[in-house]
This record gives structure tokens, sequence and C-alpha cells, in this order.
């Protein structure tokens, strides 16, 4: 299949015409939105959502998110919303947070995989806005990645895996976030996080009250997530990645560098400006390791994640190292992707020593 490509700063207008024109008529087109790119195709069409599972290599199983541009377009979608789902609406949309409501008999069983609820979510990102708003319909879009890699935070991230599988690529540069919508439940008695994303658990507290986590996220194999695309590898480089979580993690990967460039691995390493800076000092001349950093803070790793998750496998690395930050704010949503990538392998450096987590 041939794939359109569109800078959308180019022409903004045509750009989103042609585009909303395709997915109206039962097409797949990625676009940009605030966290990650989604694979959008017309959420009322059957025909045109089985087309994303295809291109995605997706698993039956995992259902999708339905995109609105306008708050009215949520009713024909669910048989009814309770007060926490109204509130969560009236205070983040449009934004990085998707809801959970009861379905309606309008959307079709390959959106929900068979369940009886529906995820729905108002992207802000403008250009996603007017996509929807000129199809006409809702969008039914996941991450637009192939299945088990990471998101795709720019178009070309986007067109590496989606090149020849889609109709059309919208490119409006990087997406600001990064990583992908909150995910939480309205239909259980207290609302749960099924996804941490970019609307942060205090959020939700400070406009909900109490908020819970689905506890499958910490890796648990016995238990089962709730959104069941969190049971899927994601998000995971080729080679095996170790994750320092705690006060002494700076301290210990640094160490950890110096020995392994000592044994002549060819490491990655992922860590903040401050840290890259103070390796770069200690590791001698020519060495080989490739060190990324995220920037500063957990916004700027949030915002970089998933390139540099993708860099890694283009340099290859025999292993990875990798630096954590504590889970207040965006931290939840990071170190969940992290520690998923990692594969639980997690070493937990405090005062008193190394202690292996999951591994
Ligand atoms: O930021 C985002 O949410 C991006 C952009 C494109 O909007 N989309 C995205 O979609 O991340 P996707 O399909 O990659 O992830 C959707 C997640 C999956 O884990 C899926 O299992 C879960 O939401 N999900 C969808 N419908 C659900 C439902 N009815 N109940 C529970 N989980 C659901
Ligand atoms: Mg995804």
């Amino acid at each position: 299949m041939e794939t359109k490509f569109w800078e959308v700063k180019k022409n903004p207008e045509a750009a989103i015409a042609e585009a909303a024109g395709l997915i109206a008529a039962g097409e797949v087109v990625a676009f940009p939105t605030e966290t990650v790119y989604g694979l959008g195709a017309d959420g009322l069409n059957a025909e045109a959502v089985a087309k994303i599972f295809a291109a995605k290599g997706r698993p039956a199983d995992n259902p999708l998110i339905l995109h609105i541009a306008d708050t009215e377009q949520i009713y024909p979608l669910t048989s009814g919303l309770n007060a926490n789902a109204r509130a969560l609406m009236d205070t983040f949309w449009p934004g990085p947070l998707t809801i959970v409501v009861p379905r309606s008999e309008l959307v079709p069983d390959i959106v929900t995989a068979g369940l009886d609820t529906v995820a729905i979510r108002m992207p802000s990102h403008p250009v996603a806005a007017a996509l929807i708003r000129a199809a006409g319909c809702p969008v039914a879009a996941p991450s637009a990645n192939v299945s088990g890699k990471p998101s795709p935070t720019n178009a070309k991230d986007v067109a590496d895996d989606m090149t020849g599988k889609v109709a059309g690529i919208l490119d409006g540069g990087s997406c600001g976030i990064g990583v992908e919508s909150t995910v939480v439940d309205t239909t259980s008695p207290v609302p749960t996080i099924l996804r941490p994303g970019g609307i942060t658990r205090e959020m939700l507290e400070e406009r909900l009250g109490a908020v819970e986590i689905d506890p499958a996220l910490n890796g648990d194999p016995a238990l089962r997530p709730k959104a069941p695309g969190m049971k899927y590898r994601h998000y995971a480089p080729k080679a095996p990645m170790y994750l320092y979580e705690g006060t002494l993690a700076a301290q210990r990967l640094t160490e950890a560098v110096l020995r392994a460039q000592k044994q002549g691995l060819h490491i990655g390493v992922l860590c903040d400006d401050a840290v890259k800076g103070r390796l770069e000092e200690s590791l001698r001349r020519g060495h080989t390791a490739e060190i990324f950093s995220w920037g500063q803070g957990k916004a700027d790793l949030a915002e970089h994640l998933y390139e540099v998750l993708r860099d890694f496998d283009r340099v290859s690395p025999e292993l990875i190292i990798a630096m954590g930050v504590d889970e207040k704010g965006l931290g939840l949503a990071v170190m969940n992707r992290l520690r998923k990538a990692a594969g639980y392998q997690i070493l937990q450096a405090e005062e008193g020593g190394i202690t292996v987590k999951n591994g």
C-alpha cells in the first residue's frame, strides 16, 4: 500500500482535509496527539477498525480508545456516565486522560474486544482535534507502533513502523508529553488507574478524593491487568536492561557502568544530564558506552523515554543500564514504562546495599 506523508505545517488545511477524507472512507491514518502518535480509523466502522489491528499486528483481545473532539460526541457511545466520569471530563478534557465507561450498542465489538465498557479520550493536540472534527466520527486509535515496540513520539518513528501498512501519516512534529494517556476506570466503586500517564495520580486524587491503582501494574505475573494492553511485553528494547532505583541509584549506576566498561562490554546507559556529565568525566577516552540522557527532571524523561528506547535498538548494545526516578507526579507513569522495559530486573540501591527486586 502506498502511504501518503503530509508535513502538517506546510499546508495544515489541505493535509487535515485529505487525512480526514481517508478516515471517513474507511482507511487508516497516523496522527499526532499530545501524548504519542495514534493510528486512527472510523471508530464506528468495524472493517476500518480491523485494518488498525492488521497494521499493528495487535492481538484481538486488546481494546482500542475512541477519540472525540467535542464533549457531546461521548453520549451516543455510552449507556451512562456517573459523577466521577463527568468530573474527570469537566476537569481534564481535552488532555491526556482516557476514561473507561459503560459502552452503548453503537460501539462495534471489535473496538471493545467484547468488553461491556469502552475507553474514550478527548486529545488536546490541535491536529488531532481538527482531524477528528473533519472526519466527522469518533476515531479509534491505538499508539502508532507495531505491537511490542515503544510508542512513537515523532513522525519518523511512525514511518519506520507503518510505511506501506497505512494510507497516510500526518507529521505534526514531536509529541510534548511522550507517554500515553492515563486510563481511569470510572465504572469501579473507587475510580481506578489502569495505566498511569500524563494526568498524574495526585491530580486525580485532588479532583476525586480516593483513587486506586490496578495492583497488577507492579509486574506481579499472578495478577491480571484490567487494561488488557498492560499485560503485553511492551516498550522493551532488544538488549537486556537493568534498572537502578532508590536513593543511591545514580551512584551505583555509575559504578556499574565503569565496571562494565572495564570488562569491555558495549553498554547502553539511560540517565539524566548530571549523571551523564559525571560518567563522561570518569570514563576513559575512547570509551564505547552509548550514554543517552533524558535531560533534567521527569517531564524530560517522559518526553524522551520512547525515543531513547528506540535509539538503543539502533546502536545494539549488549546490555542496558538505566536510572529510575521516584514515583511522584509523572514518575509513576515513567517508572511503569521503565520497569516493563527492564522486564522488572530492578536493582534497589539504598544505604544498606543493593537488593534485587522481582529479578
Ligand atoms: O495516549 C494515548 O492513550 C494514545 C494516543 C494515541 O491517544 N493511545 C494509546 O492507545 O495509548 P493504546 O491502544 O496503545 O492503549 C490503550 C490502552 C490499552 O492498554 C488497552 O488495553 C486499554 O487502553 N483499554 C482500551 N479499552 C479498554 C477498556 N474498555 N477497558 C480497559 N482497558 C481498556
Ligand atoms: Mg499502545
